[in-house]
């Protein structure tokens, strides 16, 4: 018995399957060998698709026809400066208030564009120290530079500074506005500007257009609170009479062990990027007492995570003659009087803190901080369910290091700061001082924040010779590049402590980050080196 399918031509495609697409790239002789109805199918289809994008091929040409007429005339209007103006004080953005009805003039970078008509635009203008909404009326939107204005454009603006009629001004100054009279184009902008990223794209192609992300309300509110932050914190030492110091980044030592160490070629020499300016810095108490140094660390850390980086900011103090419970309270004024001096300084300007923040207010620490000990912390895990090994439910045993996560499930448990304090000497770094009462322990601190983790690391320092020619040994370092800092056990050495505390973190867990890259102007991470 004959199908309909046995009476098909035998190369026929499966209509069902067979798309416009493969019609038209089908040959003459292909199409020869369909049936005649569905030849007439697909070319019915054919010839209307031809039709739609010839259609929208010549709405192009017209649009095209038609900018090029509109930018043609756009040309013919020019707009000029009105010299029987008063004349026009050039202002930074957030300087504004101080000249409502006065004629200003104001620089910036078109963060948004909106038009209301022709001849009624709206610029939400940045200068990076405010925003400012500019209103353009008349010939001031129809000349060439105005229909080539796209956001990020630099341009000057001059105007009367006056109370928006409508009460819609929004920006650093609500309900004022910048009523042009002339504006002038700087630095022109491209109209694929807005293609580039949206603040939903994934995180690798924001971080290759970092340059234009830092540009962002958010991102640059960062920025700023970053710089304010470092402010406090010089402030602080300042107050308490500490000198600051600039050791070198590049150097021939380790300090917080080979693992995460770069190295490179320093001139005929191997070289290091410094892990810690901490050695250097114990060689300047004898010079100049207290003293810290806020410059760049470098880790090679292999893993990453959100508050790892490979270079990163670290505040880095050292103090002679205190105690270990020196050392502890030392660091709890520094993280509790920063907190103190940048809400104070952020008080005039909350609103834009929030917003970096994403609302979280700064938090308030209650002081003094719990202060735990390493053994107290193994138990802690062993009786709230926090395992070494979650699979076996292993458990932490005395001697084990307590890595990131489970530490920061125990800080978060916890929710309060925590100085987790006499590590294991096994566990920590060769320069910390023992204990006396229990040598396998050492004078060494942690101070855990919750949502972040360990913010600041920090010990007293082993300060006899022959303790840490013993400690060189056990590490199997070669004590001879470290001539100069054996030498401070040599000629005059005393007890000694300090700390770091990594300025990224911190920032994170003062302003709620998540991702400690977004504290960062350009952050350095595995597999990131660029821009
Ligand atoms: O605990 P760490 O390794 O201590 C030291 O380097 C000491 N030499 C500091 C000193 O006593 N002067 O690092 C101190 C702090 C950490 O608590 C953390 O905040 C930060 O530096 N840190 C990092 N931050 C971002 N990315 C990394 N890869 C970091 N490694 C350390």
């Amino acid at each position: 018995m004959s199908t309909v399918a046995d009476n098909k031509p035998a190369e026929e495609p499966d209509f069902q399957k067979m798309t416009l697409d493969t019609f038209m790239k089908m040959s003459d002789d292909e199409r020869s060998k369909l049936s005649a109805t569905a030849r007439k199918k697909w070319i019915k289809l054919e010839k209307k698709a031809q039709d739609k994008s010839r259609k929208e091929e010549e709405a192009r040409e017209r649009a095209a026809a038609e900018n090029a007429a509109r930018l043609e005339r756009a040309k013919q209007i020019k707009i000029e400066l009105d010299l029987s103006l008063p004349p026009a004080k050039q202002l930074k953005i957030r300087d504004l208030s101080k000249y409502v009805d006065q004629r200003v003039k104001i620089y910036g970078w078109v963060h948004h564009l909106r038009t209301d008509g022709k001849k009624l635009w709206f610029i939400d203008l940045r200068d990076g120290t405010g925003f400012a909404q500019i209103v353009l009326t008349g010939e001031m939107c129809m000349t060439y530079e105005a229909a080539t204005l796209y956001r990020e454009a630099a341009i000057a603006v001059y105007g009367k500074w006056v109370k928006d009629e409508k009460g819609r001004a929004q920006g650093t100054f609500p309900g004022y506005e910048l009523a042009a009279d002339f504006w002038e184009l700087v630095g022109p902008s491209c109209a694929d500007i807005d293609m580039l990223f949206t603040k939903d794209s994934n995180p690798d192609i924001l971080m290759n257009q970092r340059h234009l992300v830092l540009r962002g309300s958010k991102a640059s509110s960062v920025m700023r609170m970053r710089s304010i932050i470092t402010h406090c914190f010089r402030e602080h030492f300042f107050d308490r009479g500490y000198t600051e110091l600039s050791p070198p980044t590049l150097v021939n030592t380790q300090c917080e062990g080979g693992s995460t160490l770069f190295n490179f070629n320093y001139f005929e020499d191997d070289g290091y990027l410094t892990q810690s300016s901490q050695l250097y810095l114990e060689t300047g108490i004898a010079a100049v007492n207290d003293c810290f140094c806020i410059l760049p660390s470098y880790r090679a850390e292999k893993s990453q995570t959100r508050r790892h980086l490979a270079e990163f900011h670290h505040i880095e103090a050292e103090r002679p003659f205190i105690t270990f419970e020196d050392l502890l309270e030392t660091i709890e004024d520094l993280v509790c009087d920063v907190i103190d001096r940048v809400g104070k300084k952020m008080e005039s300007d909350m609103d834009t803190f929030l917003r970096a923040s994403g609302g979280k207010p700064i938090p308030k620490l209650e002081r003094p901080f719990l202060r735990m000990t390493y053994e107290d912390a193994v138990k802690y895990c062993r009786e709230h369910g926090i395992y070494k090994d979650p699979e076996t439910k292993e458990h932490f045993e005395f001697g084990d290091d307590i890595p990131e996560k489970p530490e920061r499930q125990m800080t978060d448990e916890i929710n309060r700061p925590i100085m987790l304090i006499k590590f294991p000497a096994s566990l920590k770094s060769f320069y910390m001082q023992k204990c006396d009462d229990d040598k396998r322990l050492t004078e060494s601190v942690d101070l855990l924040l919750p949502g972040v983790g360990e913010v600041v690391g920090g010990s007293m320092r082993m300060w006899d010779m022959d303790e840490l020619m013993e400690a060189y040994k056990k590490e199997g370092m070669d004590p001879a590049p470290y001539y100069w800092f054996t030498d401070q056990r040599k000629y005059g050495t005393c007890p000694h402590g300090g700390y770091g505390l990594g300025l990224e973190r911190f920032i994170c867990a003062l302003l709620g980050i998540h991702h400690i890259r977004d504290a960062c102007l350009y952050p350095r991470y595995r597999g990131r080196i660029a821009p």
